[in-house]
């Protein structure tokens, strides 16, 4: 058997004005996904537990016929045996990660199924090879939309800067809280509603990534000098400038005021495209289990993460 396994992210800073190029930072956080590989004479069967459609089983042997519901659901995973051109192989994937919230859950499904695949195979890639073929099927599968983000972060780990190109950051772990939503988002249809209100007014909308963009630059010495104070200060401005772009909704803005509130937290922001998805709360003096508390009474799904973990990695073959 070869097992492999990549973290989900969250954005800390600079969502939407990255898509015009300004900065954002990302980080790798400890929910992961693991793919294990096993040999199956004769098929290619997919396996997955913990997906948002639980316990599917997707036999891609040639000539088996599928239901569209199995097929959509193993979309990422078949595309990634297509490419590696997989046999006789069982492949399992179980994640931890909610789907469709905008914690990057496909691309570490993808990233690992790359690591453990390939592996499998017998061959050796660096992780700049399973960051680029990762990107290439998440952006087929997906219809040509996304950013290098997501699979990067699966791929390396810790803390990336996002601009017209990606640098890692060196920068210490942080824990936060993410509250979700329980509303699927949906990145597309929040990025071209961003990239029309930019349209339509220019003179408002480019300030505004700018300072989102300057907000992003400063928040890297904050967080490497443990300044949590001001890092949840442009927090919360951050989701002021998020907000005003149009990409908050009634459930996040409870769920940040709720965190900022009862909860006690330092900073409180959106997370990725918005519209539905997850918040991120930066816990303050009356600590972690307050917030958890907060965004469960005003109906999230509410876990704390560590920021900055390690990217793919195979675990022990057996
Ligand atoms: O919600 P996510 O994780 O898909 O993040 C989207 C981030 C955007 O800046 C809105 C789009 C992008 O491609 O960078």
């Amino acid at each position: 058997m070869t097992t492999a396994s990549a973290p989900g992210k969250i954005i800390l800073f600079g969502e939407h004005a990255v898509v015009s190029g300004t900065a954002a930072i990302g980080g790798a956080i400890d929910l992961r996904a693991a793919v294990h590989v096993t040999d199956e004479p004769g098929r290619v069967l997919i396996t997955t537990e913990d997906l948002a459609l639980q316990g599917f089983s997707f036999d891609m042997t040639a000539g088996h016929i599928q239901s569209a519901r199995a097929a959509h659901a193993t979309r990422y995973i078949s595309a990634v045996l297509r490419e590696l051109d997989a046999r006789d192989m069982q492949v399992s994937i179980k994640s931890s990660l909610p789907p469709a919230a905008g914690l990057g859950s496909s691309a570490c499904i993808v990233v690992a199924t790359v690591a453990a695949v390939s592996r499998h195979q017998g061959h050796n890639l660096s992780k700049k090879d399973i960051a680029e073929v990762s990107y290439r099927l998440e952006k087929t599968v997906q219809n040509g939309l996304g950013s290098p983000m997501d699979t990067a972060l699966a791929t390396y780990g810790g803390y990336l800067q996002i601009s017209k190109d990606i640098q890692p950051l060196d920068l210490p772990p942080l824990n936060m809280i993410v509250g979700y939503t329980g509303i699927p988002h949906d990145t597309r249809s929040e990025v071209e509603k961003v990239q029309n209100l930019r349209k339509r007014y220019p003179d408002l909308v480019d300030p505004i990534f700018q300072a989102i963009g300057a907000i992003s630059q400063n928040a890297i010495p904050l967080i490497k000098e443990g300044n949590a104070a001001e890092t949840g200060e442009l927090m919360n401005i951050n989701h002021g400038l998020l907000a005003s772009l149009g990409v908050s909704s009634r459930e996040l803005e409870e769920l940040v005021y709720a965190a900022r509130g009862a909860g006690g937290a330092l900073g409180a922001k959106l997370t990725g495209a918005g519209g539905g998805g997850c918040m991120i709360a930066l816990p303050g003096r009356s600590g972690p289990e307050a917030l958890l508390v907060a965004l469960r009474q005003a109906r999230a799904a509410a876990f704390q993460v560590k920021v900055g973990c390690e990217g793919v990695r195979l675990e022990e073959k057996r």
